[in-house]
């Protein structure tokens, strides 16, 4: 069935990127297919209040620079809704919508998945600035993220040598320090910590007591807010969870940082970049991504190839299969870590 109405969404965490896929959609869509486009609003949520927007030539003109997405985002779960996937269903029908494409990361993907094994035509479209989906070398996103934190650690190596301080600097990585390490790495980091090797605090201080023995007065480090240390586990700024059963991360810099002054005796201060990483202009890269991403995901519509997702293998822009774009977390390479580590201390 060749589609004629196709839908588009955005879900999970507004990142960078977002609107040159919907742009690349839109534009080849309705140029080379002849397609309608529909934006439904809000993610998996608009589909369930069936609320969207048509998107033509104009709509998506001059969004290219622009951070976050124009259809908005939840992070609603169908499936943890009362007849969830029966609703979105419908909506398919009721919205005439004859293809959706899905932009998001693990939660979002996962979601489209289910939808295509029963029945939908979905595509998937990856994105996360945590850089943690299997089946993709990169997600777009992530490239604005660590240009952001490299920049804020550039920054705050001012203060932390004129000031001889310690400065710890959370970001985000909810199960994977991919932010952490790139943006430690091209900011210099003196220590950096991952949720992938739980750390021991007494080396940690061991390490700047070093550092600061062999003459220099300042340290840099890097946290991600996924880091656990062995006995504690996950510092929790709430326990509250979202649709996904994902808790709210954050809260482990600043507890670090108390803990780092009490056992160096240096003075340490606490930087929480939060959403800052997410916020703002994509990179050229991100934005060249996410086009090539938006033009893979319409061309796979515009084929009738349907339960896939774009991905990047290498330089190449592929297709695979939505089952196995979600079966694992691409967690940090270890052999990255190791060059990171050469700089500790
Ligand atoms: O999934 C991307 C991400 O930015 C994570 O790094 C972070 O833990 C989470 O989203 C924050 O989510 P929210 O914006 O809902 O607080």
């Amino acid at each position: 069935m060749a589609a004629k109405r196709v839908g588009i969404l955005t879900g999970g965490g507004d990142c960078p990127g977002l609107n040159a896929v919907i742009r690349a959609v839109t534009r080849k869509g309705i140029d080379t297919y002849g397609f309608e486009v529909i934006g439904v609003l809000g993610g998996w949520k608009g589909m369930m209040e069936r609320k969207s927007m048509p998107l033509d030539l104009n709509a998506v003109s001059g969004i290219l620079p622009k951070g976050g997405t124009i259809l908005g985002t939840s992070r609603t779960n169908p499936y943890n809704e009362e007849n969830g996937e029966a609703i979105v269903i419908e909506s398919m029908g009721r919205m005439k919508l004859d293809a959706l494409i899905a932009i998001g990361g693990d939660d979002t993907i996962g979601v489209a998945h289910k939808l295509s094994e029963s029945g939908l035509n979905l595509i998937g479209v990856p994105k996360t600035i945590d850089n943690d989906l299997d089946g993709t070398d990169q997600t777009f996103g992530f490239d604005t993220a660590i240009n952001i934190v490299t920049e804020a650690l550039d920054r705050l190596h001012t203060t932390a040598e004129s000031h001889h301080r310690v400065m710890v600097v959370e970001v985000m990585g909810r199960h994977a320090g991919w932010i952490a390490v790139e943006a430690g790495i091209a900011g210099g980091a003196d220590m950096i910590l991952i949720p992938e090797e739980p750390f021991d605090l007494n080396a940690v201080c061991e390490s700047i007591k070093k550092r600061h023995k062999r003459g220099k007065t300042f340290s840099i480090m890097v946290v991600a807010e996924g880091a656990t240390t062995p006995d504690e586990g996950l510092i929790l700024q709430s326990k509250e969870k979202d649709a996904f059963g994902h808790v709210r991360l954050g809260g482990i810099g600043p507890v670090l940082g108390e803990e780092i002054e009490k056992r160096t005796g240096f003075e340490t201060r606490v930087t929480v970049l939060g959403h800052v990483q997410r916020g703002g202009t994509p990179t050229a890269f991100d934005r060249v991504l996410g086009t090539r991403f938006g033009i893979a995901a319409i061309d796979l519509v515009g084929v009738g190839e349907f339960g896939k997702m774009v991905a990047l293998r290498g330089t190449e822009i592929v297709a695979i299969n939505l089952k196995d774009a979600v079966s694992k977390l691409r967690t940090v390479d270890m052999r990255l870590y190791d060059i990171a580590k050469v700089f500790f201390g």
